[in-house]
């Protein structure tokens, strides 16, 4: 039988576009992986750097510098393309150069007849991901945002450390914007099977308080970790690679991805971070989880500054 060729394309080889590049071939799950910059020396530069690293890799991947051509066939467009924060600057704040750049991106991807589903990284990324979807015309559940992805890994890894468990039992999410506004579902978070609630009602040592630090920890790591680099890139590179590997590998997990809600949570038209069913088609599902009066309040809050940011670039 014919195996089959998997191709992904990558829209912008920055530090995250490359972060995400470099953890795919180490972790492997695709044949193809074309690389497009406006700086074709840059892309076709990172291309050989990857490509010589191959054989120390889990599996042959033909890399290559390639052109918006190469999306026709492609099953994944990934795009990271855009500026990204400075010190003390919000995601909110990149809204106007980064919509420019995202539509002027996705027309050149679908005008190669590209078919398959769009995940957008650049931030502000639930805006972003709106403007991508109504400039690609593609249906909704194929275009998705990493969303609250990574911040949702942030929440795991800090609750993980506060309470020294594996943060692969830590089991909650971030929901909301990719940002200042996020919200955490403290009502849906468990450690292993036992609520977060529950566990801070039996141990005094560990309060509400300590909950509103980790939350404040999660919302400002990126802010934190741009002081003391200038950039964040393996965090949301990795996170990027989970995303692609759910689609290419027909997954089906749930994961936090900025998606499109109509309905969910009592709202509607507009992108953003919610946990959903992820699998080769995109977004099988979106959840609607029954959260308390308060995160919903949150969360709409969320929403509406999303939608207010999206009004001044629509
Ligand atoms: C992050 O949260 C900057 O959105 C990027 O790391």
């Amino acid at each position: 039988m014919k195996k089959e060729i998997r191709r992904v394309v990558l829209v912008g080889t920055g530090f995250v576009g490359m972060s995400f590049a470099y953890s795919l071939i180490n972790q492997g799950g695709t044949e193809e992986l074309v690389l497009i910059d406006v700086n074709k020396d840059k892309a076709e530069g990172e291309a050989m750097d990857l490509s010589h690293g191959i054989p120390f890799g889990p599996e042959k991947i033909n890399i290559w510098a390639g052109t918006y051509e190469d999306c026709k066939t492609a099953d994944v467009v990934v795009i990271t393309a855009g500026v990204n924060q400075q010190p003390g600057e919000t995601r909110l704040a990149l809204v106007e150069r980064n919509a420019k750049i995202m539509r002027d991106v996705v027309k050149n991807v679908m005008a190669s007849g590209f078919n398959g589903i769009l995940l957008v990284a650049s931030n502000p990324v639930d805006v972003l991901t709106y403007i991508a979807w109504q400039e690609s015309g593609l249906p909704k559940h194929r275009v998705i945002g990493t969303g609250t992805t990574l911040d949702t890994a942030r929440l795991r890894h800090e609750i993980g450390k506060y309470l020294k468990v594996d943060p692969r039992n830590v089991h909650g999410y971030i929901v909301g914007e990719h940002g200042d506004t996020e919200t955490p579902l403290w009502s849906h978070t468990t450690v292993g099977v036992k609520p977060i609630l529950d566990i801070v009602k039996d141990h005094p040592e560990f309060t509400k308080e300590d909950l509103d630090k980790i939350y404040v920890n999660v919302r400002d790591a990126a802010y934190h970790i741009i002081d003391r680099k200038r950039a964040t890139y393996y965090g949301i590179g990795m996170c990027t690679t989970r995303l692609v590997k759910a689609i290419l590998n027909d997954e089906n997990c749930v994961l936090p991805v900025s998606a499109y809600l109509e309905g969910q949570y009592g709202l509607h038209d507009i992108f953003t971070g919610v946990p959903a069913i992820i699998n080769r088609d995109g977004v099988r599902e979106v959840f609607d989880l029954n959260i308390t009066e308060d995160e919903l309040k949150q969360l709409t809050k969320s929403v509406s500054i999303l939608k207010e940011t999206l009004d001044t670039v629509r």
